[in-house]
């Protein structure tokens, strides 16, 4: 943050606002309700892993990403309650209501109601999913409404660990399954899971 000037768009270089201003209030609701919405909603898809994880390395990971996830569902449930009034007090409960995958009361975006039943889809997410929230947490941090400026800078390095989980864990996938073709002399994947070598 510029020390509290608008860093982007119509509003570059004009003080940082520490209220929502009337005419972005609904613009700003649902852009945080949005983002809010997806960071439990990842744990209720990742949370069944800890049954199978790999190794105790892995379940470190997968509980320190989901402690982390579920923190910045706090910091956003924070702003809605803080700066949103009674408004924001019933989007943060209905983000409490909301359920990845259920039929009824889905979580926003599609990506978060997809089901990950395995490590190598916990992995292709924490690769490619969080890549993309980062890139939204990166636009979200230029806000000129300074606490969320702030408060979403502060999640990005905490992204940049769950990348770092995703891209070694598919790293160590493809290395493993390469080890394992080389033993048995084949190219031929689906050889792999008869002698449960992958
Ligand atoms: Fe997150
Ligand atoms: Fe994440």
């Amino acid at each position: 943050m510029l020390n509290g000037i608008g860093q982007g768009g119509d509003h570059l270089g004009e003080n940082a606002w520490q209220d929502v201003p009337g005419e972005y209030r609904a613009n700003l609701r649902r852009i945080i309700v949005t983002q809010g919405d997806t960071e439990p909603a990842s744990v209720e898809q990742q949370r069944h892993l800890g049954l199978t994880c790999p190794s105790q390395y892995d379940l470190r990971n997968l509980f320190q990403v989901n402690v982390e996830e579920g923190r910045h569902l706090w910091a956003m449930v924070y702003l809605l309650h803080k700066y949103f009034g009674r408004d924001g007090r019933e989007e943060g409960e209905a983000l409490l209501e909301r359920r990845s995958g259920q039929e009824d009361n889905p979580r926003i975006l599609q990506a978060f109601n997809e089901q990950t039943p395995d490590w190598l889809s916990f992995f292709m997410f924490t690769y490619f999913t969080d890549r993309d929230g980062k890139f939204q947490l990166c636009a979200l941090a230029e806000s000129s409404f300074d606490p969320l400026a702030r408060t979403t800078k502060f999640m990005l390095t905490e992204e940049a660990h769950h990348m770092f989980v995703g891209e070694s864990g598919i790293s160590r996938v493809i290395q493993r399954t390469c080890a394992a073709m080389n033993e048995l002399k084949t190219l031929v994947i689906t050889m792999l899971h008869q002698y449960r070598l992958a």
